[in-house]
């Protein structure tokens, strides 16, 4: 099988594509890009129409298994895995180089930017961490990044970041890749990325590295994100606290605390780069979970982390605009009793400016009993923001936007995730995903030891995204009827409750679709794509193979075809590279499981 294998690879490596793990550890570690392969053998479609994804189909059975389901009268097929080539590669490259120039691993987000409405566009991707266990050889278990060797470090920094891709239907109808793109580009965690807004500057955000506090290498744990009404993407960092080791003592050690920083160390990436070990460079955490913004239509431009949004584990950075014209972000703080911000612009969209995202009010959100929603906003001097609470300046409201939530009292929630706006009613649905750890209990976080989690809607008054109060009600409490009292509002079909909403998008034509994880753990069964709306209970479109998470719903503008990421396959307990719990998408020996991206279309 190696030979055979690496006899295949021989010819696809000069044509389109090669990723080297491990740096020639052995022949059976190389990945090639295959042609798009059809997960299903139904026929392919021509000539899709509309109404592709209305909820008629039937909700697909709760199951574990090592493939992917959708739903009938669906095709998924790969369009991009992790090792496919993205950008030419030198012949001389290392493994790292290679990797540098590939897709990246545990894709997430994914935006679609039309280049020719909904057939020709550009696909920009979050690559959120790595699971060097299912990587690389002889890495059985997540703890054993102490072993992997210095070239494997480097190609998990490459695999970090996001890709850009440029996708179009072919003649017959099918998607695919455009080769030698003008759009290509990948970001990494060492790519040069500026910093602006309020922190940038900041003596705390100022490392031996870059003095001037304004340039910060790479971005990290890249999770969802969102598009900005001018057509930048905006993307998330969330989990910035595994990268760092050795608590600091000093100014910033009650700081990182609270951050988690260097808790949970998790990628030995500070035996290539001194600038993770805390102990030499106390501020270089500071510079990371901020929200990147970048030009995927520029393939030249440096991305930039706007620290206006605040610093926290952003999962998501959803846009909506006011009434009046200014762009509105919201974003939860990924982890338990943490909180949901908005920043709301100072100028009009209109204005052309280009630092819209450096300038506004970032506020927390405060749920109250009687269904309102006031916004408080993070601002230096106002209320207990201020020196007597150890603020300085706007600079550290930003950067401790945990410690200024805290102060002024918003409301601790179950892990926020998914954020998505009504594109019809402007209402914003919210996901909290889960938290075993709740004890006491408020309005907007109902349940005890939350193992299922649940959906909130936020509702702007007049669909003014800007306005300090809202009103707020409680939309899905989801979970297993059997065992956890969930409220779908009706009666559900039978697969179609879920636990443990993450992601979530709506369909152009106004239907929710709700992305799970943790039903693995939780229910022992695959999470998956959920789709749902005032009439229709959720059904389950999607099942994902074992191990793996939905992530990234994408629809595109005529509402025709969805993207999504299958994040993290075969990451259960006791898998590995060596024994994974699933080879999807490829399904050969010797090859590891690879994070992809499916299209879907209705057959
Ligand atoms: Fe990256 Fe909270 O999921
Ligand atoms: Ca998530
Ligand atoms: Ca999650």
């Amino acid at each position: 099988m190696v030979n055979e294998f690496s006899a295949i690879l021989q010819k696809r490596v000069s044509r389109r594509t090669a990723l080297q793990l491990g740096a020639g550890v052995s022949a059976s570690t190389m990945l090639a890009s295959a042609p798009l392969y059809a997960l299903t053998k139904r026929p392919m479609a021509k000539n899709v129409k509309s109404a592709a994804f209305d909820l008629t189909f039937a909700s697909v059975p709760k199951a574990y298994t090592k493939n992917l389901t959708v739903a009938q009268g669906y095709q998924a097929r790969v369009l991009m895995r992790w090792g496919d080539k993205i950008l030419p590669i030198a012949q001389d490259a290392t493994a790292a180089q290679v990797q540098a120039r590939c897709f990246g691993y545990n894709n997430d987000f994914i935006a679609y930017l039309p280049i020719s409405g909904s057939s020709h566009g550009i696909l920009h991707v979050n690559h959120e961490y790595t699971n060097a266990h299912l990587m690389f050889p002889n890495t059985d278990t997540k703890t054993s990044n102490d072993t992997l060797t210095d070239e494997q470090l480097r190609i998990e920094q490459q695999a970090h970041g996001f890709s850009t891709l440029e996708v179009r239907k072919d003649n017959k109808g099918q998607w695919q890749t455009v080769e030698n793109s003008n759009y290509a580009r990948r970001v990494t965690a060492t790519t040069p990325i500026a910093i602006s807004g309020a922190a940038a500057g900041s003596p705390r955000m100022q490392t031996t590295a870059d003095p001037s506090g304004r340039l910060v290498l790479g971005t990290l744990g890249n999770c969802s994100g969102g598009v900005t009404p001018w057509g930048t993407v905006l993307v998330a960092e969330e989990n910035i606290d595994g990268y760092f080791v050795n608590q600091t003592i000093g100014r910033e050690a009650k700081s990182h605390q609270r951050y988690t920083i260097a808790r949970r160390s998790y990628y030995g990436w500070q035996r290539i780069d001194d600038r993770f070990n805390v102990a030499i460079e106390p501020n270089e955490p500071n510079r990371f979970g901020w929200v990147v913004e970048y030009d995927p239509r520029n393939p030249n431009s440096q991305p930039v982390k706007r620290t206006a949004l605040g610093r926290f584990k952003h999962e998501t950075a959803t846009c909506a605009t006011t009434p009046d014209g200014r762009v509105v972000i919201y974003s939860g703080d990924d982890d338990y009793f943490e909180y949901i911000y908005r920043f709301v612009s100072k100028h009009k969209i209109s204005s052309g400016r280009k630092d819209l995202l450096d300038h506004g009010t970032l506020s927390v959100a405060k749920f109250a009993e009687d269904g309102t929603l006031t916004w408080l906003p993070l601002i230096y001097g106002k209320g207990r923001l201020t020196q007597a609470n150890g603020f300085t300046s706007q600079a550290d409201v930003l950067i401790e936007a945990r410690r200024a939530g805290d102060i002024l009292g918003a409301t601790k929630m179950d892990r926020p995730e998914g954020i998505a706006v009504q594109p019809y009613s402007q209402h914003v649905c919210v996901s909290l995903t889960k938290n075993p750890k709740r004890k006491a209990t408020n309005a907007a976080n109902p349940r005890a030891n939350n193992k299922a989690g649940h959906i909130v809607k936020m509702i702007p008054p007049a669909g003014d995204h800007a306005a300090n109060e809202f009103l707020w009600n409680m939309h899905i409490l989801a979970g297993d009827p059997d065992s956890d009292n969930p409220d779908y509002d009706g009666r559900i079909h039978k697969s179609g409750w879920f636990g443990n909403p993450d992601n979530l998008t709506f369909h152009p034509n106004g239907n929710l679709w709700i992305a799970t994880d943790g039903m693995p753990k939780a229910y022992g069964v695959a999470d998956g794509l959920y789709a749902t709306n005032s009439k229709v209970k959720p059904k389950a479109f999607l099942c994902a193979p074992k191990g793996a998470e939905v992530t990234g719903p994408c629809f595109t503008p005529d509402g025709e075809t969805l993207f999504v990421s299958i994040q993290h396959p075969g990451e259960d307990k006791g898998s590995s590279f060596d024994n994974p719990s699933t080879r999807w998408p490829d399904f050969k020996d010797n090859r590891p499981p690879r994070p992809s991206i499916i299209v879907v279309t209705k057959v």
